[in-house]
Order: structure tokens, then C-alpha cells, then sequence
């Protein structure tokens, strides 16, 4: 994998760049839409391409390790083959998943035992497995294994945890550079910075992933419920620390001002599950705000869902027609969200790079995170 940086904005830290994998380029900053079981959840492959054109998209370990298990994807010569994607993937490590299933896990040195939200059977996740499935799975980016802490976390908590990623860290760049590619193309280990809400602890963290030398780093542990300036605190402290020349990925965030902020602050890569998941509850994301397409208030209004969208929902249905599909249940409605606001987060981060490109990102953005904060 290669980074190349090739401009920061003048007036914040925000960055345009290119990253090349045997996949192909992915530009920066980048959002990737979420496909946790091998599917960005009622959007089509060619849809996906064509109208939202990610160079990059997620996939789960978590999940795909439960269904279609590992041996499925092997056997079908891995993800890329497996759902037809021939761009890049990357899969987060199952450290965020597994702590999602409070009461269902126990936490040690060795690993974490969980109990499978589908069968109840019990399941073991270690540093090394992760490494292995993450292999066979064959994304081309693919996450270490940490812990996720939650918010609020108590300070020693967060401090014994932060270690144990580090160490967890260590073995699995051990295991990682021992097993090798199983489908003809590179794969790229990214750590994972944690130290919960703690500027000190962020800053250890941030300290030890760099001294790793890893292609890319990303940052963990947020987006679970602090206030979103604690959250654009830590990134600072961190993007302080991490360095320059590799790609920074914040996971889990989120909103389209959060984005935008976070880019400002020097990240390249964001992924998360709200323009997709919001979408099928009928939360659309735009320009100057967001609608809750099921609100009466549309019914009868025949604009189009955004006049100023670049997929082809955006134009062809109006708001009273979405509103219909959401209000009789029809699943056509929450496809037509999904790829409106796929296309929106998209676009987002183009016009990003754009206005960082040109030099005029600090105002653009502060217009833009003005402009959205509205509810309409
Ligand atoms: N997704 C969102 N946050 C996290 C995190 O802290 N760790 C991992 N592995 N995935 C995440």
C-alpha cells in the first residue's frame, strides 16, 4: 500500500491524498460505507458503483466470521469474489462488535470469549485468530484487534485496557507477518489508537501506534457517546502524534458535521453505520439539514427528495412519494434513503477534497457545518 499526500490545507490540518492497493486508488478524504455481512444493506453492487462510486467500502469480521463463516469465503476465493466487488475493502478486527455484546463476552489476556448473537454458541477471538480470518476473509485493509472502551470509563480501566490493546497489537503484527496473503494481492495492517476520553492516555496510545510503523493507523474508542467536542479533543491530541506521511482513520464517526470537523483535524478515512442506518428509519442527510422523511409535513410536497443530489433517487422521487413507500412499508423506500444518502456522504467528502485542493476548506467547511445543523 502507498500513501501519497498531496496537499494540506492552509488554515486547519486538513489533508488531500491518495492511497494505491492492488485494488486500485482510493482518493482522500474518504467515507466508506459499511457492508458489514458482505452487503451495504439494500444497495446493489452496480448501484454502489455507479451512482455512490466508492473506491472503498467495510466489511465485518465479527459477522462474516459467524455467516457465511470463513470457510465459505475461502472457498469462493474470498470477499472480493464472494459479493462481486473488485474495489477495495477493508474489515474492521471484531474488537468493537464483541464489546457491543455487553453481558455476552469476558475479557482476558489471551482474548475475549463471546456468545453468538445468532445461536448463543460460545466463540473465542484472540489476537491471532483475528489475524487468520482477517487473512481468509482477504480485505485489503485489515483492523488489529483491540478493545473498544466505553463512555464513561473510569481512568485506571481505560489505562489497563489501552496496554492490553498495545500488547494485543504486538501479537497481531507478529502473527500477521508470519501468515501470508492467501489471494495473490497485499494486505495492510492498520493499529488502533485507544485511551478512551484521557488526553494523556491519547497520547501514550497515539505514541506507542506510531513507534509500530504501520501503513496507516486509525483511531478507536470514540463516537460512543461522549459530546462530540471531547471527541474532536482526542483526535487533535492524536493527530498531534500520528505521522504525517500514513493515512489516519477515525472509525465509527458519524455525522456529516462531525466528518467534515474531524477532517479539519487531519483525518483521511471515516466509516459508519448512520447514513445507512438512519436512512431505513427515513432520516434523510442534505446539504441544508436533515428531514425525517415520515413527517406529515411532506405528504404532499412534490420536490424532489434533493434537488441538489448526485445519485439518480435524488431527482426522480419526491418527497411525498418516499414518504408513501415509508409510511405502507415498502421496502423501496429505504433503498431509495440508503442510496440518497450514500451518494450525500459521497459527496461530501469530494467536495472536501475539492476545497482542499483549491485552498479554501477552513471557510467552506465552517459554511457547510452551519448549513447542515438544521432540522427540516
Ligand atoms: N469501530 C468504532 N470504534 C471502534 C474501535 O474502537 N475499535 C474497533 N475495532 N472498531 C471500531
Amino acid at each position: 500500500m502507498e500513501f501519497e499526500l498531496l496537499k494540506t490545507d492552509p488554515a486547519s490540518k486538513a489533508r488531500a491524498g491518495k492511497i494505491t492497493t492492488d485494488h486500485g486508488v482510493i482518493e482522500t478524504p474518504i467515507f466508506m460505507p459499511v457492508g458489514t455481512v458482505a452487503s451495504v444493506k439494500g444497495v446493489h453492487q452496480t448501484e454502489l458503483k455507479q451512482e455512490i462510486n466508492p473506491d472503498i467500502i467495510l466489511g465485518n469480521t465479527y459477522h462474516l466470521y459467524l455467516r457465511p463463516k470463513t470457510e465459505i469465503l475461502k472457498k469462493a476465493g474470498g470477499l472480493h469474489k464472494f459479493m462481486n466487488w473488485d474495489r477495495n475493502i477493508l474489515t474492521d478486527s471484531g474488537g468493537y462488535q464483541v464489546y457491543s455484546l455487553s453481558g455476552r463476552r469476558k475479557i482476558k489476556e489471551e482474548g475475549v470469549k463471546f456468545k453468538s448473537h445468532i445461536d448463543g454458541s460460545y466463540h473465542v477471538f484472540t489476537p491471532e485468530n483475528v489475524m487468520e480470518i482477517q487473512r481468509e476473509i482477504g480485505a485489503d485493509i485489515i483492523m488489529a484487534f483491540d478493545e473498544c472502551t466505553p463512555y464513561p470509563c473510569d481512568y485506571n480501566y481505560a489505562k489497563r485496557s489501552m496496554h492490553m490493546t498495545h500488547r494485543w497489537l504486538d501479537r497481531c503484527i507478529k502473527h500477521f507477518t508470519e501468515t501470508p496473503p492467501l489471494y495473490g494481492y497485499d494486505q495492510t495492517l492498520f493499529p488502533i489508537v485507544q485511551g478512551s476520553t484521557y488526553k494523556d492516555l491519547r497520547r501514550q496510545s497515539a505514541e506507542y501506534i506510531a513507534s509500530r510503523n504501520a501503513e496507516g493507523n486509525a483511531i478507536g474508542g470514540l463516537s460512543v457517546g461522549e459530546p462530540a467536542e471531547e471527541m474532536y479533543a482526542m483526535t487533535e491530541v492524536v493527530t498531534e502524534i500520528l505521522p504525517e506521511e500514513k493515512p489516519r482513520y477515525l472509525m465509527g464517526v458519524g455525522t456529516p458535521i462531525n466528518i467534515l470537523e474531524n477532517i479539519a483535524l487531519g483525518i483521511d478515512m471515516f466509516d459508519c453505520v448512520m447514513p445507512t442506518r438512519n436512512a431505513r428509519n427515513g432520516m434523510l442527510f442534505t446539504a441544508h439539514g436533515t428531514i425525517n422523511i415520515k413527517n406529515k409535513k411532506w405528504a404532499d410536497d412534490f420536490s424532489p427528495i434533493d434537488d441538489m443530489g448526485i445519485t439518480f433517487v435524488d431527482t426522480q422521487y419526491s418527497k411525498a412519494y418516499v414518504r408513501h413507500l415509508f409510511t405502507v412499508n415498502e421496502m423501496l423506500g429505504k433503498q431509495i434513503a440508503t442510496i440518497h444518502n450514500l451518494g450525500f456522504y459521497l459527496w461530501l467528502v469530494r467536495e472536501a477534497r475539492k476545497h482542499i485542493l483549491a485552498g479554501d476548506f477552513r471557510a467552506w467547511k465552517d459554511m457547510m457545518v452551519k448549513q447542515m445543523d438544521k432540522r427540516l
